[in-house]
C-alpha cells in the first residue's frame, strides 16, 4: 500500500518535472557500460526519474533521481567469451554470443528480485526505455510498458537491426572495406546474406521463445517489435570507423564517456612527475587482462620494456609481475583518463578498445596498438592508417619490434602532430555528444516515439534490398536480346553465307 502510494506519487510528479526512464544494459565490459553511465547520470540530473539495470552501477546517493542497480552477474559467470575468432563465420559468431552468453545473462537478470518487482507491479509506467542493442529479447520491455523504445550501441559494428551495405560487414568483421578486391567483396556480400538469414530466421525465432517466457504468449512478434525500435543512439567516431551510408534514426554520438578532470592517485601522481624521462602507459582494456596473455608474449614484452630508457606505467592485474624490470611500476586499476592527462606520458600502448582511442586521441598520446580480437583489430589497424601511432601483430611480435616501435613513435614528432590535429577535428561538432544524446532522448519523450523516422527498408525483403529481382530482370532481358540475336544469326547464316557465295562466284 505505501509502496503503491509513493509510487503514484513519483509518477504523478514525474509528469511535471520529467519523464519516468528505464535503462537496461547488459554489457559487462566496464569500459563500454562509461558510456552509457554518463548519459543515465545526466539524464537524472535534467530532472527525470531514472531506473537503470546494469552490470555497471554508479551506485553514487546524490544522484536522488538515479536508482541503477547492479545486475547479478559477472563476466566470468555467464562466460562472456570473445566473439569474432577467425575460424568461425559472422553468423556462427553471433548465434554463440548471442543465444549462449547474452542469454544466460539476460535470464539471470530476469529472475532478480528487483527486476522482478518493476515487472510484476502493474502501477509502474515509463515513458520511454533505454536499451543495449546487442539483445533482442530486451526490446519487449517496451511492449510491457506500451511506450517507446531506445537502442544504445558502444559499437556501431554491432547494429544488425539496421541492414549495412555488403561490403561494409567485411569492415565491421576485419577492418576496412576500402579497396576490396572482387573476392573480398564476394566474400563479404556471401557473409552478410548467411548472417541477415540466419538472424531472421534461426536467431530471431529462438529469441522470440526467450522473450515469450518473461512477457507471455500475448506478445507480438518479438523481430517486428525490434523493428520499431524509435532511435539507436551509437558512438561513432571517424578514426576507428569509416563514414556509412545509414538511416536518419540512427544517431551517431561521439565521446561521451570522457569525465574530463580525473585526478591521479597521490602515489602515482609523485611517481609520474619524477619520470621526467618519458612514461609509455600499458593497459589491454577490460576485455583483454595483461594477466592471462600467454607467458611467450609477456616475457617479450618485459624483455623489450627492459632496454628501454622510459618509466613503464603497466595495467597488471595480479599482485606480482614475474621478472618485472626496475622500470616498470604495475597497478591492478588506474585512472586512465588522470594518467593520459599526465604531460610525461609519452605513449599508449593500447589493445585498440574505442574508448581507449578516444580518450589517447583527446589527452593527444601517440599510440601503439596490439590488438588481439574483435573490433581492435580494425581499429589498430587504423591507427596506422592516420598516422597517429604503429599497429604491432601480437602473433609476430618479437623483443625488438615492440622496442623500436615504442621509440619510434616516441621520438618522431609527425604521430604527436598527427593526433592533435585529429583531436581537433573530433571536437569541433555542433553539440557534445552526451548533449546530443540527451535531445534524442527527450525528442523521443515529447513525441511519443519517432514512427517518422522509421526507415521503410525495413519492411523490405533482402532480395528486393540487395535489387536482386531487379538485377535478374535486367540481365534476363539482356540475356534474352542476346539469344534471340544469337539465334537469329544462327538460322540466317546460311542463307547470307548462300548470297555471298553467290555474289562471290559472279564476280569471279
Ligand atoms: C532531481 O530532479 C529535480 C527535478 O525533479 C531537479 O531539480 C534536481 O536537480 C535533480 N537532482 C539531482 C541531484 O540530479
Ligand atoms: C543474486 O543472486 C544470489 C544467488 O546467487 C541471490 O541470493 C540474491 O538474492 C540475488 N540478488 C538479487 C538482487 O536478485
Ligand atoms: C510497430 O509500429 C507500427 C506503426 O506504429 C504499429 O502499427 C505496429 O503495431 C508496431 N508493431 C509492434 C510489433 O509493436
Ligand atoms: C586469467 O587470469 C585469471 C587471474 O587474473 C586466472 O584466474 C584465470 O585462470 C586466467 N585465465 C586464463 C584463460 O588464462
Amino acid at each position: 500500500m505505501f509502496t503503491s502510494v509513493v509510487t503514484l506519487f513519483c509518477t504523478a510528479s514525474s509528469l511535471v518535472s520529467g519523464a519516468n526512464i528505464l535503462g537496461i544494459f547488459s554489457t559487462t565490459a566496464l569500459s563500454e557500460q562509461a558510456m552509457f553511465q554518463m548519459i543515465w547520470k545526466e539524464l537524472s540530473r535534467r530532472g527525470h526519474k531514472v531506473t537503470v539495470i546494469t552490470p555497471g552501477p554508479l551506485l553514487d546517493y546524490s544522484l536522488v533521481n538515479l536508482t541503477d542497480q547492479g545486475a547479478n552477474y559477472s563476466q566470468e559467470d555467464v562466460g562472456f567469451s570473445p566473439i569474432f575468432s577467425s575460424d568461425l563465420l559472422p553468423d556462427q559468431a553471433w548465434k554463440h554470443f548471442l543465444l549462449h552468453s547474452h542469454r544466460k545473462a539476460f535470464e539471470t537478470r530476469m529472475l532478480r528480485s528487483d527486476v522482478r518487482d518493476i515487472f510484476g507491479d502493474d502501477s509502474v509506467q515509463f515513458d520511454v526505455v533505454l536499451a543495449e542493442v546487442t539483445f533482442a529479447p530486451v526490446y519487449a520491455f517496451s511492449y510491457k510498458f506500451n511506450c517507446p523504445i531506445i537502442g544504445l550501441s558502444s559499437s556501431p559494428e554491432m547494429l544488425l537491426s539496421f541492414v549495412v551495405h555488403p561490403i561494409m560487414i567485411r569492415e565491421s568483421f576485419f577492418g576496412s572495406a576500402a579497396n576490396l578486391n572482387f573476392w573480398q567483396r564476394l566474400w563479404s556480400t556471401y557473409a552478410q546474406i548467411r548472417l541477415t538469414l540466419c538472424y531472421d530466421y534461426e536467431i530471431m525465432p529462438e529469441l522470440d521463445r526467450i522473450a515469450r517466457k518473461y512477457f507471455g504468449d500475448d506478445m507480438p512478434y518479438l523481430g517486428d517489435i525490434e523493428k520499431n525500435v524509435s532511435i539507436i543512439l551509437t558512438t561513432h567516431n571517424f578514426i576507428t570507423s569509416k563514414p556509412k551510408p545509414t538511416v536518419p534514426a540512427l544517431i551517431e554520438i561521439g565521446n561521451v564517456h570522457l569525465k574530463k578532470n580525473v585526478k591521479l592517485p597521490q602515489d602515482l601522481q609523485k611517481e609520474l612527475d619524477k619520470a621526467t624521462n618519458g612514461v609509455i602507459y600499458f593497459s589491454l582494456g577490460s576485455n583483454v587482462k595483461s594477466a592471462n596473455i600467454s607467458s611467450q608474449l609477456r616475457n617479450v614484452i618485459i624483455s623489450s620494456f627492459a632496454e628501454l630508457p622510459y618509466t613503464i606505467l603497466w595495467k597488471w592485474e595480479t599482485d606480482h609481475l614475474p621478472g618485472k624490470p626496475d622500470n616498470v611500476i604495475t597497478r591492478k586499476w588506474l585512472p586512465q583518463e588522470a594518467v593520459l592527462a599526465h604531460p610525461n606520458v609519452k605513449a599508449f600502448i593500447t589493445q585498440g578498445g574505442l574508448q581507449s582511442m578516444e580518450e589517447a586521441i583527446y589527452y593527444r598520446k601517440p599510440l601503439i596498438g596490439m590488438p588481439f580480437f574483435a573490433d581492435q583489430m580494425k581499429n589498430v589497424r587504423s591507427i596506422a592508417e592516420h598516422g597517429i601511432g604503429v599497429a604491432l601483430n601480437t602473433d609476430t611480435l618479437t623483443k625488438e619490434k615492440l622496442k623500436s616501435a615504442i621509440l619510434e613513435v616516441v621520438n618522431d614528432k609527425k604521430y604527436k602532430e598527427k593526433i592533435s590535429e585529429l583531436s581537433d577535428l573530433m571536437w569541433d561538432q555542433p553539440m557534445s555528444g552526451l548533449d546530443t544524446a540527451i535531445w534524442w532522448i527527450e525528442y523521443v519523450i515529447r513525441h511519443k516515439g519517432a514512427k517518422h523516422l522509421r526507415s521503410p527498408l525495413l519492411d523490405l525483403p533482402l532480395y528486393q534490398y540487395l535489387l536482386l529481382d531487379v538485377l535478374a530482370f535486367v540481365f534476363g532481358v539482356i540475356a534474352t536480346t542476346l539469344g534471340l540475336l544469337y539465334a537469329a544469326y544462327i538460322y540466317t547464316k546460311p542463307v547470307i553465307q548462300g548470297v555471298v557465295g553467290k555474289n562471290k562466284v559472279k564476280s569471279n
